[in-house]
Order: C-alpha cells, then sequence, then structure tokens
C-alpha cells in the first residue's frame, strides 16, 4: 500500500474576514506558529503585524481567519498594500496556522480564499516571500519571469508573484512599509 502523505483528515473550517474580536486571537496563533528567536520575547512575525495594522497599507478587507467549528480562530492570512513602481499592488503575509492544526488544509483554504478576495477587487497581482513547496500550488511564479524586481535581489526565486486579472505591471515591487524593518 502506498505510504500515506496525508495522515490527518482535512480541517473543517470556516474562512471569513477578520473582526475586532479576533485580534488577540490572532496575535496569539502568530506567536504559537512562528519560531522566537533566541534572546527575544517573541517571533518578529509578531511585531510585524502590529505594525501592518498601523500602516495606511493595511486593507481590512485581505486580513482573513480561520474558524472550526467551535468557534476558535485557527489560522490568518493578510495581504497588504504594495506597489510595483507606483503600480497598486498586494503582499501576502504573514500567514499563519495554530500549530495543532497545521497539516489540514487550513493555510491552503487561507491562501486560496485571499487570492479570490484579491481578484474579486480587481488586484493585479499577489506578491509573497516564502517556501516554494508551499506557495507553488496556488499559482505563484519566480517574479522575475513577470518581469517583477524583487525588494531584495538575494531571495531569489523565493519572492514569487500570483498575477491575477488585467495587466500586470513591471518594475520593482515594494512591500508596506513595516516590512523593511525586518
Ligand atoms: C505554512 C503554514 C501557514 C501552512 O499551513 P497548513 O495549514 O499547515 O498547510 P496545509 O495543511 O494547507 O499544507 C499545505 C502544504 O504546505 C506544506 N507545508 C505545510 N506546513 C509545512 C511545514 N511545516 N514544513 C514543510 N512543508 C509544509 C506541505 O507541502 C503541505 O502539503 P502536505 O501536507 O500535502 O505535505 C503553517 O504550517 C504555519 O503556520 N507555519 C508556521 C508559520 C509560517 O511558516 N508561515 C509561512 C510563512 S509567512
Amino acid at each position: 500500500m502506498p505510504a500515506r502523505t496525508r495522515p490527518r483528515h482535512p480541517a473543517r473550517v470556516l474562512v471569513r474576514r477578520e473582526r475586532a474580536t479576533d485580534v488577540a486571537a490572532v496575535r496569539a496563533l502568530v506567536v504559537a506558529a512562528f519560531p522566537t528567536p533566541g534572546g527575544a520575547d517573541e517571533p518578529v512575525e509578531a511585531g510585524l503585524l502590529d505594525a501592518l495594522r498601523a500602516d495606511p497599507g493595511w486593507l481590512p478587507a485581505f486580513s482573513l481567519v480561520a474558524e472550526d467549528p467551535a468557534g476558535e480562530v485557527v489560522g490568518h492570512v493578510v495581504a497588504t498594500r504594495g506597489d510595483v513602481d507606483g503600480h497598486p499592488a498586494v503582499g501576502l503575509g504573514p500567514v499563519a496556522v495554530r500549530p495543532d492544526r497545521q497539516r489540514r488544509g487550513v493555510g491552503t483554504a487561507l491562501v486560496h480564499a485571499l487570492l479570490g478576495a484579491a481578484e474579486a477587487r480587481a488586484e493585479t497581482l499577489v506578491a509573497v516571500l516564502g517556501e516554494p513547496t508551499f506557495y507553488g500550488r496556488f499559482g505563484f511564479r519566480p517574479a522575475a519571469e513577470l518581469a517583477i524586481g524583487s525588494p531584495d535581489p538575494a531571495w531569489g526565486d523565493s519572492f514569487r508573484v500570483r498575477p491575477l486579472i488585467g495587466r500586470v505591471p513591471r518594475g520593482r515591487f515594494r512591500y508596506a512599509a513595516p516590512f523593511a524593518g525586518l
């Protein structure tokens, strides 16, 4: 019998827009999901999310949570306003799933929902810096293939773009300002 690659059954979740009452639970799951560097109190992604919330690039329609049948928030994804040489675009991340619910399709559901929301709002592209094994399945392509420059050339093919509707602008992608502080 072939080995099972997904031993646990998919999680049942609803993906919806984040509400004000979800913010604390989202922060807690981001702290739990990402590693905390030695000597630090919490992962850098927790502070990044706080800074993004306070930034003009925050897009409430693109902050989505996954809620389990008990009403608990078990995953979160966000995309914020960036640009490609002045043309509006969005940058994805952070995305986080509570550790006890990982590898059960929650992250996949969140990213699909985010891409659908972005396309429905006529965004031309979503950019991401991340694991090719995770993001490749959503149609993200190395940004260079689309003539989009990375904020940091050292990121190479880990910086990817998912084209959406309309003409994809060419040029250099810039994230919302808080990403520069990472
Ligand atoms: C990355 C993350 C959001 C994925 O969410 P998830 O619900 O666990 O992902 P899914 O169950 O939808 O899995 C989809 C695929 O992603 C990949 N993947 C997910 N977690 C992985 C991990 N820890 N290591 C390696 N690959 C992983 C696998 O290819 C997986 O497919 P498979 O289960 O068939 O092998 C989640 O693991 C997480 O919160 N990780 C910590 C935070 C992080 O690294 N965020 C991403 C960078 S912003």
